[in-house]
């Protein structure tokens, strides 16, 4: 099975095949999302709230990006790796885009990468894919923006910001990207974006008109507790497998049965008795 491409995916849009993404931040699980022969991983900078901790993606760097890339990269043979460029890399100078951009390629191995941003970020875009990078688009309710934004909030309701999206999404389209991403838009609007541009749609809370679907893993697998966004679906609930096989382990370590003679290595005898 070859890697997934930019051509492959032009292919399945025109096939009508849907397109399947998830986001993983290590080796092993981009080991486990290859094998399940998932089309295309993003390296999101979601890894700030899933992995990290943080609030939000603000404070996620480079530095960060490329270390996890380099990881999942790593676990991959046969899904696409987009790396996610991080708030601030690609919003200084086109220059420093480009070379954040070269970056992903050169130092973590990806095939792609992601940025946010519609009309203002063409420019961008543009000097990305002159240096030979395949850029995927992102827009709608793009968390970057959230101070800007003033919440998590979907995007595209009304006529001016719906008019705004589809505008978005033609100029992505012109400028070359390979998809782009629709998140937190109303099905019918991402329906009409999809409808007018010749590229992969991927939807995260934008319906199920778009290409294709991307959804964080910890997300879809049940790993996280509290809030879960109205549009993710729990495609395993491994939370409390998790904390159940870790209540196990305590007990059999607290009550020495863990580890058995089967975890166990053995000495010879003769060794032994030899010992001062
Ligand atoms: O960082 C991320 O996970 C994203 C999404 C599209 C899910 O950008």
């Amino acid at each position: 099975m070859a890697r997934t491409s930019t051509a492959s995916l032009k292919e399945k849009r025109l096939k009508q095949e849907r397109i399947s993404m998830v986001t993983a931040y290590d080796y092993s699980t981009a080991m486990l999302v290859d094998k399940a022969g998932i089309d295309m991983i993003l390296v999101g900078d979601s890894l700030g709230n899933v992995v990290l901790g943080y609030e939000n993606t603000l404070a996620v760097t480079m530095e960060d990006m490329i270390h996890h890339s380099k990881a999942v990269v790593r676990g991959t043979r046969n899904a696409m790796v987009v790396g996610d460029m991080p708030f601030l890399s690609y919003h200084i100078s086109i220059e420093e885009a480009v070379r954040n951009a070269g970056r992903f390629v050169q130092e973590a191995g990806v095939q792609a990468v992601k940025l946010e941003g519609g009309q203002e970020r063409i420019a961008t875009v543009k000097a990305i894919l002159d240096a030979q990078i395949p850029v995927m688009g992102h827009i709608g309710l793009t968390p970057q923006s959230v101070n800007a934004f003033g919440g998590f909030k979907v995007q595209g309701k009304d006529l001016e910001t719906a008019n705004k999206l589809i505008k978005d999404a033609k100029a992505l389209d012109a400028a070359g990207v390979f998809a782009i991403v629709l998140e937190g838009v109303p099905a019918k609007l991402a329906q009409r974006v999809t409808a007018e541009v010749s590229v992969p749609t991927i939807g995260i809370g934008a319906g199920v008109y778009c290409d294709g679907q991307v959804l964080v893993i910890n997300d879809m697998l049940g790993m996280t507790s509290g809030h879960v966004p109205k549009f993710v679906k729990k495609f395993a609930n491994l939370e409390p497998l998790i904390i159940s096989a870790l209540q196990d382990y305590k007990r059999e370590v607290e009550e020495g049965t863990f580890p058995g003679e089967e975890h166990s290595f053995t000495i010879n005898d003769d060794v032994l008795q030899k010992l001062y």
